[in-house]
């Protein structure tokens, strides 16, 4: 498999591929990526990656701030750190209102964007040694929060051993990945691509925290990037446990992700998609319809690489990202047009490789569609919506 956000401005280009396998342990329940991308190769200045492209992600974020404002509105001068701050999405509302904050982000062209937006940035990846420096140059912190990053971190025990070094005995650990039930539900594989290290669950997050002296207090689920989980840890004295976390473990244990038959039925079901999926789109296209797709999503590398499915069915992939335009998609190199290239040469049939933004998306084309215009959906399982 190719590396998802390295998109490519020749296709002679050589791409860097891996092996995309997914490990789970039997004694901590985590499931991971067997073998990493080095992290480099990943997040660096050319990174395709921003967070504010979409407006729910602006709009989640916003009240994402909102509760950390919140939760610190009786601390006199707070200091909160984001873990991955990307282009300032969050961090912005709280450089807007005076709150002392630092943003840990490794892609540098990602971290000008936030700078660009009055957002204090650091341009590293965080671990424990970044953990130590922060609390020597600046103070402990009384939230840590990471959005979509924390999955990301090879070094996983190096970063939540940092992270219980910089919390300040009473602050708050906050952080929201990608939730694994859901992707089991969904059969949403294409959440797996190099980026996602990790793939959590309330079992595996509780188990890793407390191997590091915090302790999950709270589990919040979220709709975005096609069901997420937001968790909430402390310092173990810490007494204030929501029955939320009793409640999702139950469900976790009962959907058996204690044990390997969790996943037997996973393999099965992607290939029921894929295969569901090329035989809609080669139907359509034999039939004379034609096809392009919309949203040049990371999590797109993995379907369409793994389907098969390639610029033969594709015309092209419409992404409103500066960065990712006029190159092509990695490993499959479907080529990426601009918004506006969508306007002028609707499709028959759009593929929303961006179904996680399915409401805005298709509030944002209801012209596309009363003109004839069609969306097919992949998960959680192939549809088509007119
Ligand atoms: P995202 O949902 O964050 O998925 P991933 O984490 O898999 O990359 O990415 C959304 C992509 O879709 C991004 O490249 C921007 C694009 N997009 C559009 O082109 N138009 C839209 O209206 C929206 C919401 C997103």
């Amino acid at each position: 498999m190719p590396i998802a956000n390295n998109f490519i401005s020749d296709i002679n280009d050589e791409e860097y591929t891996f092996d995309l396998e997914l490990g789970w342990c039997p004694e901590c329940y985590l499931v991971q990526l067997m073998s990493s991308v080095p992290t480099q190769l990943m997040f660096n200045s050319d990174y395709a990656y921003f967070s504010s492209t979409s407006e729910s992600m602006k709009h989640h974020f916003q009240g994402m701030a909102e509760e950390i404002i919140h939760l610190t509105s009786k601390i006199n001068e707070p200091f909160i750190v984001e873990v991955g701050c990307n282009d300032g999405i969050l961090l912005k509302h709280l450089a807007e209102k005076g709150i002392d904050h630092l943003g840990i982000e490794a892609s540098a062209n990602v971290a000008e964007h936030a700078r660009g937006k009055g957002v204090n940035v650091v341009n590293t990846f965080f671990n424990l040694e970044c953990a130590e420096k922060i609390s020597d140059e600046y103070r402990s912190a009384d939230v840590i929060y990471g959005a979509n990053t924390i999955c990301h971190v090879d070094e996983i025990e190096s970063l939540i051993k940092g992270i219980a070094l910089l919390l300040k005995d009473d602050g708050y650990f906050i952080f929201e990945d990608p939730y694994l039930p859901e992707i089991l539900q969904k059969t949403s594989f294409d959440q797996i691509y190099d980026e996602h290290i990790f793939y959590f669950s309330g079992l595996s997050v509780s188990n890793l925290l407390r191997k590091n002296g915090l302790q999950l207090v709270n589990m919040k689920p979220l709709e975005v990037h096609g069901g997420s989980m937001r968790y909430y840890a402390r310092k173990t004295n810490a007494a204030d446990i929501n029955s939320n976390i009793k409640k999702l473990m139950e469900q976790e244990t009962k959907n058996r992700l204690d044990s390997l038959a969790g996943y037997s039925q996973f393999k099965n079901n992607i290939t029921e998609i894929c295969t569901n999926l090329r035989t809609t789109l080669q139907n359509l296209k034999k039939a004379g319809s034609t096809i392009a797709a919309y949203g040049a999503t990371s999590k797109s590398t993995t379907l369409l690489n793994y389907s098969g499915i390639g610029p033969d069915i594709i015309n092209y992939i419409s992404d409103t990202t500066p960065t990712k335009i006029d190159k092509y998609s990695p490993g499959i190199h479907i080529p990426i047009k601009p918004y506006s290239h969508f306007i002028s040469n609707p499709p028959d049939y759009a593929l929303l490789l961006a179904w996680n933004h399915k409401k805005e998306i298709i509030e944002k084309e209801k012209q596309y569609l009363a003109k004839g215009g069609k969306f097919i959906i992949p998960f959680p399982e192939v549809r088509i919506i007119q």
